[in-house]
């Protein structure tokens, strides 16, 4: 019986079917580049630069800041970043390395650094009030935490998130195991995103819309891929690659297509998965991640559209959206490779035995707006500023049986804690795999299984489309012996 998670990262993988293609030595090996010189320098993210010199634990210093950053030629923004850049550079760890973050914050208002999906003690959870005090403005705050779990995470404020994430500070980071076997040398990190502003440069307002901007969701007009619209990546066709991506926008869903042609999903928010699935088509949520294999074919010379299809999150977001070119692909003279096989990636899951499991009941809901035109989202009945915390004891597993009883999807996110989500019979979803975000469509019930079985604290859980976090569909379970804090309220009140 495992008790912790952290024994799951380094359970075995097996890799099987790997055949490489034999044109020229340079293809001869897994794990040798097949990609063109130069073939990700427009796309790929800056990267923290570690000044500790010892291998296993990476120290960097980190600023938010205001800066004009160019989204595409002459497309100029005045975003809040990490570090100037947008998206926030790309810290890499290892898996048990230790991860230490001398953060400053230089904008205008309160922020705080939250480490998306990562199992960090409560203390660097990076929610105000309740893990930590707001960072003030001059203020830093180090972060030190190990990170225990190979995946792709991310970060981003906790502090008036939707507005703060929506105007650019976010960032990934990518603890890897080295030996997880998958052997595709050619590998990237996506941070899919958008951002709002006018000719000016200027951001549109946070509450641009009112009420209904706060029920949709609202999305920025240009569409990002490491904070650039419509970057080019170059490759040769045929060519294996591993696309590590993280959906950082505040609430646009990319359901991305290949011109029809496959992605291997081979792991998503906790890492590897149990086994790989191919799909035409990829669903990312808000907060989400995946891990894909791609083989981009074409003719030499020619290009390759990676778009963003319609997908339906609730009303508006079919009728009045077009299908967004997200980046392209554009094939070298080379000669494509023929017949590359993907590795069969698998990762052996103990999934955690729901007997004894406590029901929790989670109903999600938006009442029609009151007189003033006001809309709050709602989770069993009170929005966040009314909510008592949940209960759960160290050691319990609890079942949350999410109803979403509204008429937009919900990406319904947990801090601090991996879970699985199970059917209606509470058998765990095939393949294995774990999750700290997951998408409960509208109208619909979806569960999930989550042992809290270490690190007492107060745990957030909401909704990642950050605008309806921020109208209320937002909570927090106590786990353990300990008081719940009060004092978050104040952070997350109701806007005037
Ligand atoms: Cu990315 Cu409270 O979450
Ligand atoms: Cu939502």
């Amino acid at each position: 019986m495992l008790t912790t998670l952290r024994s799951f990262t380094i359970s075995g993988f097996v890799v099987g079917a790997l055949l490489w293609p034999g044109a020229g030595p340079a293809a001869a090996q897994p794990g040798t580049s097949l990609a063109p010189a130069g073939w990700d320098d427009t796309i790929k993210l800056r990267e923290a630069v570690d000044k500790n010199p010892d291998p296993s634990i990476v120290e960097i210093d980190l600023e938010a800041r205001l800066a004009e950053v160019e989204v595409s030629p002459g497309k100029v923004v005045k975003a809040w970043t990490y570090d100037g850049g947008l998206p926030g550079p790309l810290i890499r760890t290892k898996v048990g390395d230790r991860l230490i973050v001398h953060f400053t914050n230089n904008l205008d208002q309160d922020t705080t650094i939250h480490w998306h999906g990562v199992r960090v003690p409560i203390e660097m959870d990076g929610v105000p009030g309740i893990s930590q005090p707001p960072v003030k403005k001059g203020e830093t705050f180090t972060y030190d935490f190990i990170t225990p779990d190979a995946s792709l995470y991310w970060y981003h404020p906790h502090v008036m998130s939707a507005a703060q994430v929506g105007f650019g500070l976010y960032g990934a980071l990518l603890v890897e195991d080295p030996g997880d076997g998958v052997g595709i040398e050619d590998e990237l990190t996506l941070v899919l995103s958008d951002i709002g502003f006018d000719k000016t440069g200027t951001l549109e307002p946070a509450d641009s819309g009112g009420p209904a901007g706060m029920v949709f969701g609202r999305e920025g007009a240009y569409v990002l891929v490491n904070g650039r619209v419509r970057p080019t990546l170059k490759a040769r066709a045929g060519a294996p690659q591993r696309w590590r991506i993280v959906n950082a926008a505040k609430s646009r869903f990319f359901l991305l297509d290949m011109d029809g042609q496959p992605f291997v999903t081979i792991g998503n928010d906790g890492g590897l998965q149990e086994e790989p699935v191919t799909s035409g088509t990829v669903l990312i949520t808000t907060g989400e991640r995946l891990d894909v294999l791609v083989t981009p074919t074409g003719a030499p010379g020619s290009t390759l559209v990676v778009r963003a299809m319609l997908y339906n999150r609730g009303y508006g977001s079919v009728q009045y959206r077009d299908v967004e070119e997200v980046f392209t692909i554009q094939f070298t003279d080379e000669p494509p490779i023929k017949n590359a096989k993907l590795p069969v990636v698998r990762r052996t899951i103990t999934p955690t035995d729901p007997a004894g499991a406590t029901r929790v009941p989670v109903v999600l809901t938006l009442p029609p707006a009151g007189k003033d035109g006001e809309s709050e989202f709602r989770v069993n009945g009170v929005p966040y500023w009314e909510a008592k915390p949940f209960l759960a004891a160290l050691g319990e597993k609890q079942i949350w049986e999410i109803d979403n009883d509204s008429e937009w999807d919900h990406p319904f996110h947990l801090h601090g804690f991996f879970f699985m989500q199970l059917d209606e019979k509470d058998q765990p979803v095939r393949p294995l795999g774990w999750k700290d975000t997951l998408n409960v469509p509208m109208k619909t019930k979806l569960r999930f299984l989550v042992h809290f079985n270490e690190r007492p604290g107060e745990w957030m859980f909401h909704c990642h489309i950050l605008d309806h976090a921020d109208g209320g569909l937002m909570g927090t379970v106590l786990v353990g012996p300990g008081q719940p804090s009060t004092s978050q309220h104040e952070h997350h009140p109701r806007k005037p």
